[in-house]
């Protein structure tokens, strides 16, 4: 599997497709996969829902409640599920064609369970200029009353409107000098989001690049800016090679938001693919490959002049509590045992962590994973720096792939409070770092050659204050 696909809410479900090949642990001819939730936790396999078929393989793509029957599929006057894809017509590229990349529209009117391809696809051709022309994310833009497709093509993204889901007319394009252009552009996200304690809304675009990441490879930049049903206009500072970073970590890529959350709720929820192309077909595992973030809750807010967004895990994580035990407070120099003393953290935990220091000098510290094979994960910070870091060289053997273990990933730190507050989700094989409230984020992956059951806080060179702390196991999400 890779990205995810078809976010959307509807009748108490959560849905999650995506990329999905069936037939082998290495990427394939492109079917979508799906999954549905009532938690956004714990999570149900329900069968393929698209195969691929002479128009080509299932590309990346959403999924929109059509609540007026815009588009005259609905069926009983209950309002369909529309899904936009890209079909990826592979023996047109290899013919040396242009336009092998057109958008495909699909059906439900079962909750999703079952689709029916739209006998007038493409509904969106490939105009021939760029090769690249994929990854369609719909949203009803309300104040226009339009529908709108950001389009992901080459480097940059193309909005276009319709009434019907259908016809589809270029609206504008945004992005040849703007941000990151390490790689090619996909899996765009349009969105409004109010900031954070105003009733002021913003305009959020998700654009994902590979390569070209802040750590190498896979990842998923940002532009906070205005819409206005045509053109967006990004805010002051996103120039050609400024970008925000969802995430810093090399594993969290083609990640998009939810749509249909009902009002009440209004979360804007975002899930990304934690892998990175770099290495996700060689990654040391057997019956399966790569997973989902965990579910993400996006915040806009004001933070050091500019708009910035914030993620935190979903609340709904609750669900997975297992046993609590408080850490601290407690002064670290060197390192402190956290299993050996409260006995958690041998499998999937949760860690809320709360560090102070003393003014004038630099700590570096963090979190330590071990196994009884010497492995060694680390996720720490270094106050010198003013970042934070993954370590996950000697975290297992790296010989399946070059680029997975050669270095230490950097991320920046943006607040600025007196105390650093570390979330850090934990699973067998992930690490899930949410800083400062989410002001900086970074999913890492690694792949010890047994568990680690052990977790330590360390600070190497000058003492540092847990404030606050806890560790929680946490249940699997498969019951
Ligand atoms: C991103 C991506 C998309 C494409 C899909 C194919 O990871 O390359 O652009 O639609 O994967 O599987």
């Amino acid at each position: 599997m890779n990205d995810p696909n078809g976010l959307v809410y509807f009748k108490g479900e959560y849905h999650l497709f995506y990329q999905y090949f069936p037939g082998d642990i290495v990427w394939g001819p492109m079917h979508w996969g799906h999954a549905v939730s009532r938690d956004l936790v714990h999570w149900k396999h329900l069968p393929i829902a698209l195969y691929p078929d002479s128009l080509g393989y299932i590309f990346s793509g959403s999924v929109v409640v059509d609540w007026q029957n815009s588009s005259g599929l609905g069926q009983d006057g209950e309002p369909p599920l529309i899904a936009l894809f890209t079909y990826h017509d592979m023996a047109a590229e290899k013919a040396g064609k242009h336009d092998f990349q057109n958008q495909g529209l699909a059906f439900s009117n079962d909750r999703g369970r079952t689709w029916v391809k739209y006998a007038g696809n493409p509904v969106l051709h490939n105009p021939g200029k760029y090769k690249d022309f994929r990854d369609p994310k719909v949203m009803w833009d309300q104040l226009r009353e339009q529908w709108v497709m950001t389009l992901a093509v080459k480097d940059h993204v193309e909005f276009w409107g319709s009434k019907d889901l259908k016809k589809w007319t270029l609206l504008s394009q945004f992005g040849q000098n703007h941000g990151a252009h390490g790689g090619v552009w996909e899996c765009p996200d349009l969105f409004p989001i109010q900031v954070e304690g105003t009733s002021e809304t913003r305009w959020v675009l998700l654009v994902s690049i590979n390569p070209g990441g802040p750590n190498g490879g896979s990842a998923t930049q940002y532009f906070v800016g205005e819409y206005d049903g045509k053109n967006f206009v990004p805010d002051p500072g996103f120039d050609a090679d400024s970008s925000l970073w969802v995430d810093y970590g090399r594993d969290n890529y083609a990640g998009v938001t939810w749509s249909d959350i009902p009002q009440q709720d209004g979360r804007r929820l975002f899930i990304g693919w934690m892998s990175n192309w770099d290495y996700a077909q060689v990654v040391p595992t057997a019956s399966w490959r790569s997973a989902m973030t965990l579910p993400r809750s996006l915040k806009l807010r004001k933070a050091t002049q500019r708009y910035r967004l914030y993620s935190q895990p979903v609340q709904e994580i609750q669900a997975l509590y297992g046993k609590k035990a408080v850490i601290g407070p407690l002064a670290i120099q060197d390192n402190y045992n956290i299993t050996q003393t409260t006995g958690l953290g041998k499998g999937p935990a949760l860690l809320d962590l709360e560090f102070a220091w003393q003014e004038g000098i630099q700590p570096d510290f963090g979190l330590r994973l071990k196994n009884p094979n010497g492995e060694i994960y680390r996720i720490g910070f270094d106050a010198k720096q003013n970042q934070f870091y993954s370590d996950r060289r000697l975290a297992g053997p790296n010989t399946f792939s070059r680029a997975f273990g050669a270095s230490v990933h950097f991320a920046p730190r943006i607040e600025t409070g007196k105390t650093l507050h570390l979330k850090i989700v934990l699973d067998h094989a992930s690490c899930e770092l949410f800083a400062d409230e989410g002001a900086t984020t970074m999913t890492e992956i690694f792949f010890p050659s047994g568990h680690f059951t052990e977790i330590e806080l360390y600070s190497d060179k000058e003492p540092v204050q847990l404030v606050r702390g806890s560790i929680r196991s946490l249940n699997s999400i498969w019951r």
